[in-house]
């Protein structure tokens, strides 16, 4: 069996199920939105055995057989919408303590560890690891000081700035941009919270390389020359895609990135300079990669599908 927390609207779960179910595997999507409100979960444990249970739907699925897990989209709690905040938040931490709990205890390889997942979405972390595996990172600084970021741009000004943010939510979703004049009016702001500066990384090409188990497909995606400059996820219709190779000691390198952070799947950004070398921008534990098979036709579903089947066996 092969657990799937995620959730029904998902697309790119979707697909990998349609995948599973033409290789003929069994799998069991585990939607933690359903929970506690509309699923049940039963953890028994005894001298003689341990058994793991959900059910949902009048349907009760034995999770002791589960070899193998996907750690996709999972979902917020469903709490009871009557309960006062302060017995949500209590809530909220025991279906937390209770769901946590089950992942650890599920005897399942997983596509990502829900821990790693989590330590290796930080994008501090994943510049110091890319560092150390060798790979190029752009000159960065982060920071809540106006006056070293101020510093940081004045130095790093002959070429030019972007900045970031942390998180992309789909309720904060910001765009990496070219700091402006009308940025550095503002840098004072940075005292608010935290910004990711970074030197533009001048490229002809940006990649995607979606890495599943050993498996790393890379994608080249050329911007129009007029397009935007700093993030070609601005003007998708005009960013052209290619499948793309990478050098063997580019691969080597993601590979020992991928085993340093703990991760099975990820989906990595980087740039091509002209001069051929390579700029790791980040990693997406759990990104994206229908936008890049539609446009390839380079078949990722497909090694996502497979992977989860090979990791669960012996
Ligand atoms: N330092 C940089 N120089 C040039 N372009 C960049 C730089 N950082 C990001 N970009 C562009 O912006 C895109 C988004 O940045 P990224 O670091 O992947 O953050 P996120 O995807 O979390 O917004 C990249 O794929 C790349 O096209
Ligand atoms: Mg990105």
């Amino acid at each position: 069996l092969i657990v799937l927390v995620s959730h029904s609207d998902d697309e790119h779960t979707r697909r990998v199920i349609a995948e599973l179910e033409r290789l003929g595997a069994t799998f069991f999507l585990l939607d933690t939105g359903a929970f506690p409100a509309r699923s049940s979960l039963r953890m028994s444990f005894s001298r003689e055995r341990v058994e793991h249970s959900m059910s949902v739907g009048g349907r009760d699925v034995g999770l002791s057989s589960a070899r193998s897990a996907w750690w996709r989209r999972p979902q917020p709690y469903q709490l009871d919408g009557a309960l006062a905040q302060d017995m949500r938040d209590f809530a909220h931490g025991e279906c937390h303590e209770a769901m946590a709990g089950l992942w650890g205890a599920l005897d399942v390889a997983w596509m990502n560890p829900p821990g790693a997942d989590e330590r290796a979405h930080h994008k501090p972390y994943q510049l110091a690891v890319a560092r150390a595996v060798g790979l190029d990172v752009p000159r960065t600084l982060i920071t809540n000081d106006p006056e070293a970021a101020r510093e940081f741009a004045s130095a790093v000004a002959p070429t030019r700035l972007v900045y970031k943010t942390f998180l992309a939510t789909e309720r904060h979703w910001r765009e990496t941009r070219i700091l402006g004049p009308q940025e550095w009016a503002l840098l004072d702001r940075v005292r608010l919270a935290p910004v990711i500066f970074q030197e533009f990384v001048d490229a002809e090409a940006d990649l995607r390389v979606t890495a599943v188990g050993e498996t790393l497909v890379a994608a080249q995606i050329a911007s129009s020359a007029h397009g935007y400059l700093a993030d070609y996820r601005m003007d998708m219709d005009a960013a052209r895609f290619s499948p793309t190779e990478l050098p063997d000691s580019t691969r080597t390198k993601l590979l020992e990135l991928m085993a340093r952070l703990g991760l099975v799947y990820g989906a990595i950004d980087l740039r091509r300079r002209s001069d051929g070398s390579y700029v790791f921008l980040e990693v997406n534990p759990a990104g994206e990669w229908l936008f890049v098979e539609e446009r390839t036709g380079q078949l990722i579903t497909r090694a996502v599908a497979e992977c989860l089947v090979a990791l669960g066996r012996p």
